[in-house]
């Protein structure tokens, strides 16, 4: 008799374990499948603003704020901001006001945890919307690591908007027909600064 009711309540906890066991790889499928997904769509948003997320190291982002000295108050802009890695270091490095703009979910997801996790959130807005819609004229200072082709689309708006004597630093690609106050041809690829 005991044996018998060992032996149920054996049974009763492997198919406990297996019910469990089949939940758990249901709910890692999904979690995997929602993850690619929303990589994919990034992609193809980023892809659709016209450049790959590809994060800055922190090594070029430090020396493009050494570049542009920022002083404590003044407002940087980044026209896809990624996580917004660079404002982040900015404001902690320097006190700067960050304001970045982002057109892809994974990214703009990843920006407002780390935000979150840094305590940042007042400090840096990252909006989720495509550059050509956001106006620029607040900025003290811009980042920018674009493709040349983005870069030469919103060449005119950037002109147009910023104050004269707003710095802009782009990493690796230059503006086409636009002359930078400074070349760094850093270790990993040139820094270009531009003056308004
Ligand atoms: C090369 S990554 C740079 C990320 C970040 N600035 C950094 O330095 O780590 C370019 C980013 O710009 C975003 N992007 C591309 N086109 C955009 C557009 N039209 N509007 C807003 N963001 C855009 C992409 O989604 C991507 O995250």
């Amino acid at each position: 008799m005991l044996i018998l009711a060992l032996w149920q309540l054996f049974t009763m906890l492997v198919q406990l374990f297996a019910v469990f066991a089949v939940l758990f790889f249901m709910l890692l499928g999904v979690s995997l499948f929602l993850y690619y997904l929303l990589s994919l769509i990034s992609m193809i948003q980023s892809m659709i603003g016209g450049a790959p997320f590809v994060p800055l190291e922190y090594s070029v982002a430090e020396r493009m704020l050494e570049l542009v000295e920022p002083k404590k108050g003044e407002v940087v802009y980044d026209l896809g901001c990624g996580d917004s890695r660079q404002l982040m270091l900015a404001s902690m490095r320097y006190g700067t006001k960050g304001v970045g703009v982002e057109i892809a979910w994974w990214p703009f997801l990843k920006s407002m945890v780390m935000r979150r996790m840094f305590g940042l959130q007042d400090e840096v807005k990252v909006y989720w919307k495509n550059i050509h819609d956001v106006s620029v004229q607040p900025a003290d200072i811009v980042f920018l690591y674009l493709f040349e082709s983005v870069l030469g689309k919103i060449k005119g708006k950037l002109q147009k908007e910023l104050r004269p004597g707003t710095r802009i630093v782009s990493a690796r690609y230059k503006f086409p027909d636009w002359e930078p106050k400074l070349v760094e041809q850093g270790e990993k690829h040139p820094i270009y600064v531009y003056v308004v």
